[in-house]
């Protein structure tokens, strides 16, 4: 195995120059708070691509989500009291295999998760799993989806579902900016499929700022109240007046100056990107795995992530607890343990799929549906019913996401290439 001179990284900033420029710009204005240009001209250009009306600019991609939850609480609830989040007392559906700042919010909100198994098709929210979902829980009117690793979810089926139930759409868009979907024939950007949009740049995103989000929408009530909040909600007043919870979720003008001068160069990210992932897919013919699935015909994902997928009957015998993993090499298999495990060996940087949230302690006690209906307690000591069904943990037990960053060379992915082939040895 061939270690790499220089670290091979999963995802990292890519800078181009004008970050720097408009930072300056910032500096030399002394415009170094929550208010400047670098601010109005980011939200602006980031409407603009995504084709919404607004785009608000925050601090992290979780305070959008936090506040779109917020606003959606609101909606469906009415205002709560300071010291009770708007959700208390009731139950939201929520994707099961993401990253769990997609999830925080309903808990900074006092709300219940109900997680909603993954599909294999593009290992996002099952229709199915929330169909039956609705049948059990016909209460909850409020869904959070995700586009996993940039690739956007089964967006049509799901706005039906969700149309026809009156339930509203949290899209967490924050892996997948600039990912494409055609909704009922009409391509439309990933973050304006739903009732409110999130995206992030945070450090490792497509397009960074080193931190930072946005909130999307079309809804200027629902643009003015997220700003109002964001800036600690001063009430119109001459002096502070406050008349409801406010937070410090604003974007700073440095930030935005970043993520100002980074914007122009998505479709170049999104292009390196995509070339990385169809790499990958030619480099690992024969290997007994899979690209992390897209659809082709109604989706152009930003491939955030490349990740692969063993094929189960190469899966060598592996082993996870809360915290550490084992398992066994066997010839002509391998398990991502192993395959990790080797990638750092060799300086190269991977990951393991994101872990369910219905298999994370925290969430240990929620309810997790599939495709079948109640998804704990399948098993029947008595009576054998073969395979249970848990897409999310089939999948992250034999998944993983690779090195997958622009700067990455030829040479370099040859090498990652190289080192998962002899994994399989
Ligand atoms: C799916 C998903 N949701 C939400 C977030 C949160 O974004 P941020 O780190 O900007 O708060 C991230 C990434 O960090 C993410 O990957």
């Amino acid at each position: 195995m061939k270690r790499a001179e220089k670290r091979i990284f999963l995802s990292t900033a890519t800078m181009h120059g004008d970050e720097e420029k408009y930072i300056k710009e910032a500096f030399d204005t002394n415009w170094v708070t929550t208010v400047g240009k670098n601010i109005d001209e980011a939200e602006r250009m980031a409407a603009e691509y995504l084709d919404v009306k607004y785009a608000v600019g925050l601090g992290t991609g979780t305070s959008a989500l936090h506040l779109a939850t917020k606003l959606a609480g609101e909606k469906l609830y009415g205002q709560s009291k300071p010291g009770r989040g708007v959700l208390f007392g009731h139950r939201v559906f929520a994707t099961d295999m993401t990253f769990d700042a997609s999830i925080n919010p309903i808990g900074y909100e006092d709300g219940e998760a109900i997680f909603l198994d993954t599909e294999y098709d593009t290992w996002n929210t099952d229709p199915e799993a929330l169909k039956k979902a609705i049948e059990l829980y016909p209460d909850v009117k409020l869904l959070v989806v995700v586009h996993l690793y940039g690739t956007p979810g089964k967006m049509n089926e799901i706005r039906k579902i969700c149309k026809d139930n009156g339930i509203l759409i949290i899209e967490d868009a924050c892996e997948s900016l600039g990912a494409k979907y055609k909704l009922d024939g009409k391509w439309v950007e990933t973050g304006t499929l739903g009732d409110y949009g999130c995206i992030s740049f945070n450090g490792n995103k497509i397009i960074t700022g080193s931190s930072g989000g946005m909130f999307l929408t079309n809804s200027k009530e629902d643009a003015d109240k997220v700003r109002k909040w964001s800036t600690q909600s001063r009430e119109a007043a001459f002096w502070y007046q406050h008349e409801e919870l406010g937070y410090n979720y604003r974007m700073s003008n440095i930030i935005a100056g970043i993520i100002r001068g980074q914007l122009p160069y998505l479709n170049e990210h999104i292009q390196r990107k995509t070339e990385i992932y169809h790499r990958y897919k030619e480099g690992f013919k024969g290997l007994p795995v899979q690209m992390n699935p897209y659809d082709s015909e109604n989706s152009v994902p930003n491939f955030w992530l490349s990740c692969l997928i063993i094929d189960e009957e190469a899966m060598c015998p592996q082993v996870r607890d809360d915290q550490k993993a084992l398992y066994v090499h066997e010839k002509g298999k391998s398990c991502p343990t192993e395959i990790l495990e080797k990638l750092e060996e060799c300086n190269m940087e991977g990951r393991p799929i994101w872990k369910p949230m219905h298999m994370q302690p925290i969430y240990r006690n929620n309810v997790f549906i599939t495709a079948r209906g109640n998804g704990r307690g399948q098993s029947n000591a008595y009576i054998d019913k073969g395979k249970q069904l848990d897409v999310g943990m089939d999948i992250f037990s034999r998944g993983l996401c690779l090195p997958s960053d622009i700067k990455m060379t030829e040479e370099e992915q040859d090498m990652v290439i190289a080192t998962i082939r002899e994994c399989f040895e």
